[in-house]
């Protein structure tokens, strides 16, 4: 399989992640709260867990009574983290897949709730992956995701032109966790998000545009002065 630029991106930089996941301000008290606002009640659930990474989220949902998740990440380097976050827990399933590419793994109306965080913009073309998850989707289930704002990432445009989807590349200092680490994305523009969803059946049920919470201050008092004011992620929720 050739390797995406998900997988290019994080298999060197997937143990730095991982160590400051859970405590890093933009994640622990920007999307994740954003994301978690989003999500219908779990119990019994059968999840996907689409771009698991070190598992954080998979490990929320099965704190929080999911019958089961399938966590899926195109790199395996995550997967081993997440799969010794986990530990042995017969509620979980991990994958190796390219969520750019048909999920062979699942079934039709397999799944009740999709979520991906954080994940997408590490593909090119939403279409596709969108029509997918519908699939798999079950009727009334719901798909949740977070990607960066096209307002946000438009000032990292190469052409200047709000109209394209382009790839870029950042290198990312990551806290305390040496670097920089080349990571490659793309941006879009807002159209480039919401018609993928329609054009896969989803009704688009909520925007988000979140600001971070309170604890985000005093961890990163800059960032949180920006977030108040100018959006970094955006969050949006379509219902099969
Ligand atoms: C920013 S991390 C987010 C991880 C996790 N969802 C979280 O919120 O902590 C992005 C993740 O997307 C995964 N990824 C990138 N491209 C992917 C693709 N085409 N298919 C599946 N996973 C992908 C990366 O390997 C990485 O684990």
């Amino acid at each position: 399989m050739t390797k995406t630029i998900g997988q290019e991106s994080y298999e060197n930089f997937a143990l730095h992640y991982a160590a400051r996941r859970d405590t890093k301000a933009h994640n622990a008290y920007y999307e994740q709260p954003a994301m978690l606002s989003l999500l219908p009640p779990v119990v019994g659930k059968h999840i996907l867990d689409a771009g698991c990474g070190p598992g954080v989220y998979t490990e929320w949902l099965l704190r929080h009574g999911a019958a089961s998740v399938v966590a899926v990440d195109v790199t395996p380097q995550m997967l081993e983290i997440a799969q010794k976050r986990i530990g042995d827990d017969t509620r979980v399933e991990f994958r190796q897949a390219d969520l750019g590419q048909p999920l062979a793994f699942a079934q039709d109306a397999e799944f009740d709730l999709i979520i991906c965080p954080l994940v997408l913009d590490y593909i090119e073309d939403w279409g596709a992956t969108f029509k997918e998850f519908y699939r798999v989707l079950k009727s009334g289930g719901y798909f949740v995701y977070s990607a960066g704002h096209p307002q946000a990432d438009f000032r990292f445009s190469a052409s200047g032109d709000y109209f394209q989807t382009e790839l870029f590349e950042l290198l990312w200092r990551w806290d305390g966790q040496g670097g920089p680490f080349p990571i490659k994305s793309y941006r879009r523009p807002l159209q480039a998000m919401l018609n993928p969803m329609i054009e896969a059946g989803f009704v688009l049920d909520r925007i988000l545009e979140p600001q971070p919470i309170a604890e985000f201050q005093a961890a990163d008092p800059e960032d949180y002065e920006k977030l108040l004011r100018e959006p970094g992620f955006i969050l949006m929720r379509g219902r099969k």
